[in-house]
C-alpha cells in the first residue's frame, strides 16, 4: 500500500515536469508577444527605391504562433496589443535573421587551407575532406557543428551544399528539422573530373536525387536543390539528367559556382567549345530558372547578366571566399544595374567565416578595391551600409524566392529574427555611442561585429539563442 502511493506519487511528479517542460513550449508559440527595441528591417532595395527601409527607435515586434502580428512603434501599437506580455531589449537593435545564399556545411572543419587558388585547393583539400560524408555518424557530427555555429551568427536560412553522398543530405536536413530550420540542400552532382571515391554517374545522380526530392522537398520549412557542383565536374549528360529534374519538380531550385576563377572559366571553355560562355553551359539544359542560385559569377559577361535578369536567376556573393581564394573582386553595380538578384554568402570552407556580419565587412572592401581597378575609380561607390543589409536580409530572402515568407517584418512573416547588441564587443560599444544615425550605427556592427554581437537567435518565434 505504502509503496503504491509513493509509486503513484513519482508518476504524478514525473507528470508534471513533463508538462512544465512541453506544455509551456506550446503555451509560449501560441502566447502574443512583443519584443521591444530598436527594430529594423526592409521592404525594398536601397539600390533601387528611395524608402527601402522600416526603423522604429522605440519600435516593437509582435509574434504569436511562429508568425510576426504586426512591427512599428511601441506608443502607436501598444493600446491596440495590451494583452501582449513584454520582452525588453531596449536598446538593441531587432531585425530578420540573417540569410546565407551559398555555403558548403561539409567543409566546416577544413576553413583555412593555405596556400592555393580555386582548382588545386577543390583536390588538395576539398574533395578528400568530402570523402568523409558517406559515413552517416560523421555527417550527422558535422551538420550538428555547422548549424549549431551558423544559428550562433545569427543567420536563420541557407542555401547549402551537401556532398555527392544521399547520406550527408539527409543528416542535412534531419538536423535542420529537429531546429525548425528554414534550409535548402542537395546532392552533390559530379561525374567527371574528381577522384572515383566522389564520382557519382548520370543515372545513379539522377536516381538518388529524385528520392531525396520526394522525401525531402517542401517538407515543413526544407526544400531541395539541384546541385551540380560546376560544369567541370559533370558531363553533358548529367547537366541534361539534372535539368530533366528541375523539369519534372517545379519549385526545387539549382545550386552550382559560375565563373569564380579564370582558370576556371578557361577550362570550361575548352569542355564545353560549343558554349558562348559559362553561364551557356548550365542556360542550354535548363539550369537557369527563377529557383536558380548561382555562386561568385564573378566573370559573368553583360550578355550573361542579360539572361540571368530575364529568367529571375540569382548570384551568392561570397566576398570571404573570393579574398580568400583570390579569385577576384564581383561587381555589384553590374549585378544592380541589370537587375539581378544578389544575396550574401559565406561559402565556408572557401569564406573563412559564418558570420554574415564579418561577410558584410569583406564585401565593403571588395566594393572599396574595385576603385583601384576600374579605369575611372570616380564611378565606384563603396558599398552602402544599408545595402548591405538588404543583401543579408530581404535581399538573401528574394535570391532564394522566399521574400513571402522571411527577411522582414510584415504581417504573416516566419517571425526568425535576431537582436544585436554591442556590449561584448568593447571596440564596437564604443563606436555605436558615437553613430551618427542608423545607417552609421548598422555600418559600425557590419565593420566590428562577430557572433558576440548576436545577442539572440528566434526562430519561428522560439529562442535558440
Ligand atoms: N567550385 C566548385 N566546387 C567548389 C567549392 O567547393 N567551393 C568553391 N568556392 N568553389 C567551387
Ligand atoms: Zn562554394
Amino acid at each position: 500500500m505504502k509503496l503504491a502511493i509513493s509509486m503513484n506519487k513519482i508518476f504524478s511528479f514525473i507528470f508534471c515536469i513533463f508538462f512544465l517542460l512541453f506544455g509551456s513550449i506550446t503555451v509560449q508559440a501560441e502566447e502574443l508577444v512583443g519584443y521591444r527595441g530598436e527594430v529594423l528591417y526592409f521592404t525594398g532595395n536601397p539600390a533601387k527605391v528611395d524608402h527601402a527601409y522600416q526603423y522604429f527607435p522605440n519600435g516593437v515586434l509582435y509574434v504569436q504562433n511562429g508568425k510576426v502580428v504586426e512591427s512599428g512603434d511601441y506608443e502607436v501599437l501598444k493600446s491596440q496589443y495590451a494583452n501582449a506580455r513584454l520582452i525588453d531589449y531596449s536598446g538593441h537593435l531587432i531585425i530578420p535573421g540573417f540569410i546565407d545564399t551559398h555555403v558548403h556545411y561539409p567543409q566546416s572543419e577544413m576553413m583555412a587551407a593555405y596556400g592555393d587558388q580555386l582548382l588545386d585547393w577543390l583536390n588538395n583539400y576539398t574533395f578528400p575532406t568530402e570523402r568523409k560524408f558517406s559515413d552517416p555518424v560523421e555527417a550527422n557530427r558535422v551538420a550538428k557543428l555547422f548549424l549549431d555555429q551558423l544559428v550562433n551568427n545569427g543567420t536563420t536560412t541557407a542555401l547549402v551544399f551537401s556532398t555527392v553522398s544521399p547520406v550527408s543530405v539527409d543528416a542535412f536536413f534531419e538536423e535542420s528539422q529537429k531546429r525548425n530550420l528554414r534550409m535548402i540542400s542537395g546532392k552533390v552532382l559530379m561525374d567527371r573530373n574528381a577522384p572515383d571515391f566522389l564520382k557519382d554517374t548520370p543515372q545513379t545522380s539522377y536516381l538518388e536525387s529524385k528520392a531525396l526530392i520526394e522525401k525531402w522537398h517542401n517538407k515543413g520549412r526544407l526544400s531541395y536543390a539541384v546541385t551540380p557542383r560546376f560544369a567541370p565536374t559533370s558531363s553533358p549528360e548529367q547537366l541534361a539528367l539534372a535539368g530533366k529534374l528541375v523539369g519534372e519538380f517545379p519549385g526545387v531550385y539549382v545550386h552550382t559556382h559560375v565563373a569564380e576563377n579564370k582558370a576556371e572559366v578557361a577550362w570550361v571553355k575548352e569542355l564545353y567549345p560549343d558554349s558562348r560562355s559559362y553561364l551557356d553551359v548550365y542556360d542550354h539544359f535548363g539550369l537557369v530558372t527563377d529557383h536558380s542560385v548561382f555562386a561568385h559569377g564573378i566573370y559573368l559577361n553583360d550578355q550573361d547578366m542579360q539572361v540571368m535578369s530575364k529568367k529571375g536567376a540569382s548570384i551568392a556573393f561570397c566576398p570571404t571566399s573570393n579574398l580568400f581564394l583570390g579569385s577576384g573582386l564581383f561587381n555589384l553595380a553590374k549585378a544592380n544595374e541589370y537587375n539581378v538578384k544578389v544575396g550574401l554568402g559565406t561559402d565556408i570552407g572557401a569564406g573563412t567565416s559564418l558570420s554574415i556580419l564579418e561577410t558584410m565587412n569583406e564585401a565593403y572592401k571588395v566594393t572599396q578595391m574595385r576603385k583601384a581597378f576600374v579605369e575611372d575609380p570616380s564611378t565606384v561607390k563603396p558599398l552602402d551600409p544599408m545595402q548591405s543589409l538588404y543583401l543579408a536580409t530581404l535581399g538573401g530572402a528574394k535570391a532564394l524566392s522566399l521574400d513571402d515568407r522571411i527577411g522582414g517584418f510584415t504581417p504573416g512573416k516566419e517571425a526568425d529574427f535576431i537582436v544585436l547588441g554591442s556590449t561584448s564587443i568593447p571596440l564596437l560599444n564604443a563606436r555605436v555611442k558615437n553613430a551618427k544615425n542608423i545607417a552609421d550605427k548598422v555600418f559600425a556592427f557590419e565593420m566590428l561585429g562577430d557572433d558576440r554581437a548576436v545577442e539572440h537567435v528566434y526562430i519561428m518565434g522560439v529562442q535558440a539563442k
